[in-house]
């Protein structure tokens, strides 16, 4: 290979301590070789375009351009120089590392893998204000998973029949209880008056039951007025606000983080399977939860392996130490993060989840994990709270290594859900 001829191959060289490390699966189009592609990826995504050009003296392109120092089959890891990113601006970053590099014809196919923050630009960031710490301590709860539902119906009730819902679910067992993504202020369920009777629901619920209990609300809307009603939801009383961050975007994420109202975010993912999904193009789910817990979402849904959404265990592992790792539960290079002081934030198990997975979801996650369950409650045929308490009840068997199915014999709402959802005694 002509050394000229692909100025940002550098194989064989180190990456340097604050280097952005990204680590790509590259199909090149027809015609085109390995190298050529990721020549013309490292020159897009840096300081370079198609050609050549004149307002780039060699002296600049050498500092500034990123290097791909492996290629392996068809995985090359790039390194970008931290001069390239502007501190706390993830769109910045996104548009360097994930931007215009996805539609090139030099590639048929391209996937982010995996994405390695340098630790000064994490630290450029807030991270997530309160994280699993602080939501344990919001909801008094320690030692197991949290378990939560998704008001059902996702979208049609009114105000009053949606805070009917919070109060069953609550009293009957459930710490959280939240609205679904494409809930935010319809008509026949405008943001204010919904907010007002939820809270009023889950007060009503910490009353009867002792407990401390957790009403999200959806703000997700243009960044001024999802910052409005976040305003309000502090302003109320509430401890969470949840944010739709794909469809709303990082700008979106990091201004409500910026508000620092003394909420834990929640994060809810709606459409990023349109990129994460596909195994050869895109971006990993991975990669979105590090860079959520970057901006500061205290929590995020990352998938369920065992549920209605796409994505297997290895994945949902990866996303959930993408939340709660430390540098030596990540691994190192591409796949390893230096967190600094970044705490750790909850991953959430959600979609098409009922109490016959629970003994599934602790073994994939441990404790430190939200449960949430939407059609699980609500579908359940007692109702919502006997939904929840057979939740609880599989939770408990799950927790004390008892089977579903000997602790159903005395637990009558476990068993009618095991039996409504065919689960195998
Ligand atoms: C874009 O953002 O559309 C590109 O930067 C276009 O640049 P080019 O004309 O050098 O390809
Ligand atoms: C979610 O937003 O995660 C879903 O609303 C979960 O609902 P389900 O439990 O009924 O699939
Ligand atoms: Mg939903």
């Amino acid at each position: 290979m002509e050394p000229t001829a692909y100025p940002y191959i550098a194989l064989g060289e180190e990456a340097r301590e604050d280097d952005l490390l990204c680590s790509f699966r590259v199909e090149p189009a027809p015609g085109i070789s390995v190298e050529q592609a990721c020549n013309a990826l490292a020159a897009e995504s840096s300081i370079g375009t198609w050609t050549d050009v004149g307002t780039l003296p060699a002296g600049l392109r050498d500092r500034l351009k990123a290097r791909v120092f492996s290629i392996e089959g068809h995985m090359a890891v790039i390194a970008y120089g931290a001069e390239l990113f502007e501190g706390g601006n993830m769109a910045q970053v996104y548009s360097s590392v994930a931007g215009n590099i996805f539609g090139m014809k030099d590639v048929a196919r391209l996937r982010l893998e995996a994405l390695r923050f340098p630790k000064a630009l994490v630290e450029a960031f807030p991270g997530p204000a309160l994280g699993i710490p602080g939501i344990r301590t919001a909801l008094g709860v320690h030692g197991r998973p949290l378990v939560g539902t998704i008001v059902k119906p996702k979208i049609g009730l009114d105000p009053k029949e949606q805070a009917a819902v919070v109060y069953e679910a609550m009293a009957a067992g459930c710490d959280v209880v939240k609205d679904d993504e494409n809930l935010t202020s319809q008509a026949f369920n405008p943001f204010e008056d919904r907010l007002k009777a939820c809270l009023d629901a889950a007060r009503r619920a910490e009353d009867a039951t002792g407990c401390a209990k957790g009403y999200i609300p959806n703000v997700t809307a243009p960044t001024e007025v999802m910052l409005r009603r976040a305003a309000q939801v502090a302003h109320l009383g509430g401890k969470f606000a949840m944010v739709d961050m794909v469809t709303a975007g990082w700008s979106a994420v990091q201004s409500l983080r910026g508000a620092s109202l003394g909420l834990i975010l929640h994060g809810h993912r709606a459409m990023h399977a349109a990129f994460t999904r596909m195994s050869d193009h895109g971006i990993a789910m991975p990669v979105l939860a590090r860079s959520a817990r970057v901006c500061g979402l205290d929590q995020l849904h990352v998938g369920t392996a065992v549920g209605k959404m796409a994505g297997g265990a290895a994945e949902v592992q990866r996303c959930a130490s993408a939340l709660t790792g430390t540098p030596s539960e990540e691994g190192s290079g591409v796949s390893g993060q230096e967190w600094g002081g970044t705490l750790p934030s909850m991953p959430i198990a959600s979609g098409g989840l009922h109490p016959g997975h629970v003994p599934d979801l602790v073994r994939l996650f441990g404790t430190d994990v939200i449960l949430q369950f939407g059609g699980g409650i609500h579908g359940h045929p007692g109702g919502t709270a006997a939904g929840t308490r057979a939740a609880r009840q599989a939770l408990e068997a799950a927790l004390s290594g008892v089977s579903l199915a000997q602790f159903a014999r005395g637990a009558g709402e476990l068993a009618a859900a095991l039996s409504k959802w065919n689960v195998e005694a």
